[in-house]
């Protein structure tokens, strides 16, 4: 892959990942990243892993005063695309201050789309979520569910989706795909990058990756009363590496359309586990007591979600390939490696 990409969030949990994927196929990044909700060591640990130089640019891309900086570095950097994974990612937080959370998402965005027609490279990748899809479609879900985001942040997810296929459709050079990622859990094999939440993590794995190394107490399990096999949860995880490759197949598969396209991908496993499950097999790859509790359900949650992930694998030729046990293993590997994260 010779392929020149922008990639904003490129210093995140999922953007590193991409990085080390993309550069590992011979690609040359721009990263753009103002280090918000990451850390610059994530940037020197892909340049080890892959052996190989990214242009990083530390602005933000929902900052208006920034703006000039990043579309003039975008154009200088002559790239082929872009994949956008910048933004706000938290759910309470959404609720709370909603208008911060459609100004950065949304300003981000716009940001990457305006830099790149600049730069006469109308080639996107979106980081888009499952989240997506609320509560009333049948599992598997495929692309044709329904949507119906139950809160600011999964909807800022939507409105950016329809705003690339607004944008796609006034134009036919644009060519795009929003990747409605699942559970993305896991890290890389080395260990040296990973999820490194700030504060008190929101998600299950970074949560019980942290009671397994002994930073918190015991997980608190959200409610067992669910209509599923055990009463917990169920979701679709999907290794990170496993993502990542499916961010170079949507540029691949970008790069051969001869018009003008905007379509959703999932990205998935097509299984899920319940939480109980995860916990288990997370205490076979770790050799760790998981202490946990049963307390009430967390507001918005739903039962159930799993991927249909066929789409993916027929446009792109891409499946998820990690099990259950390897997302364990490698994030077991990252966190025992790293116990506080990238610490400086
Ligand atoms: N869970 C717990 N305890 C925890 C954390 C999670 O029991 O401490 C349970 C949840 O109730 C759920 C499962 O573990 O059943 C997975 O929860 P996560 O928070 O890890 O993931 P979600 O499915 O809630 O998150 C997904 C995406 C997010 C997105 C969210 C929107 O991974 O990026 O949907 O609702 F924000």
């Amino acid at each position: 892959m010779s392929d020149r990409i922008v990639v904003t969030g490129g210093a995140g949990y999922i953007g590193s990942h991409v990085c080390v994927e993309l550069l590992s196929r011979g690609a040359s990044l721009l990263v753009i990243d103002n280090f918000a909700n990451s850390h610059p060591e994530a940037v020197t640990r892909i340049q080890e892993i892959a052996n190989a130089d990214v242009v990083l640019l530390e602005r933000d891309m929902a900052d208006p005063a920034h703006k000039t900086d990043i579309v003039k570095a975008v154009k200088d950097f002559r790239p082929d695309g872009g994949i956008h994974l910048a933004g706000l990612k938290a759910v309470g937080e959404s609720v709370a201050e909603p208008a911060r959370y459609y100004s950065v998402n949304i300003g981000s965005a716009l940001t990457l789309i305006e830099a790149l027609e600049a730069a006469n490279a109308r080639t996107i990748v979106f980081s888009s979520s499952a989240t997506v899809y609320g509560e009333d479609n049948a599992n598997p879900v495929d692309e044709a569910g329904a949507t119906a985001p139950t809160n600011p942040y999964g909807r800022t997810k939507y409105f950016i989706e329809d705003m690339i296929k607004d944008i796609a459709r006034s134009d036919d050079k644009w060519r795009a795909v929003n990747l409605r990622y699942f559970n993305p859990v896991g890290a890389h094999p080395s260990g040296k990058i990973g999820e490194d939440p700030n504060g008190l993590p929101n998600n299950l794995f970074p949560f019980i990756a942290q009671v397994a190394v002994g930073r918190r107490e015991k997980l608190s399990v959200f409610g067992n009363d669910y209509p599923t096999s055990d009463g917990t949860g169920i979701r679709d995880y999907i290794h990170v590496s496993d993502l990542a490759r499916g961010h170079a197949a949507a540029l691949s598969y970008l790069h051969q359309q001869e018009t003008g396209c905007a379509i959703d991908v999932n990205l998935g496993t097509g299984v899920g586990y319940s939480v109980l499950e995860a916990v288990a097999a997370f205490k076979r790859a770790s050799n760790r007591d998981i202490p946990y509790e049963i307390v009430p359900r967390r507001d918005g949650d739903i039962a159930e979600i799993y991927a249909n992930a066929s789409l993916a694998q027929k446009l792109f030729n891409w499946r998820a390939e990690k099990s259950l046990k390897e997302m364990c293993a490698d994030h077991w590997r990252w966190q025992s490696q790293n116990p506080d994260g990238y610490t400086d």
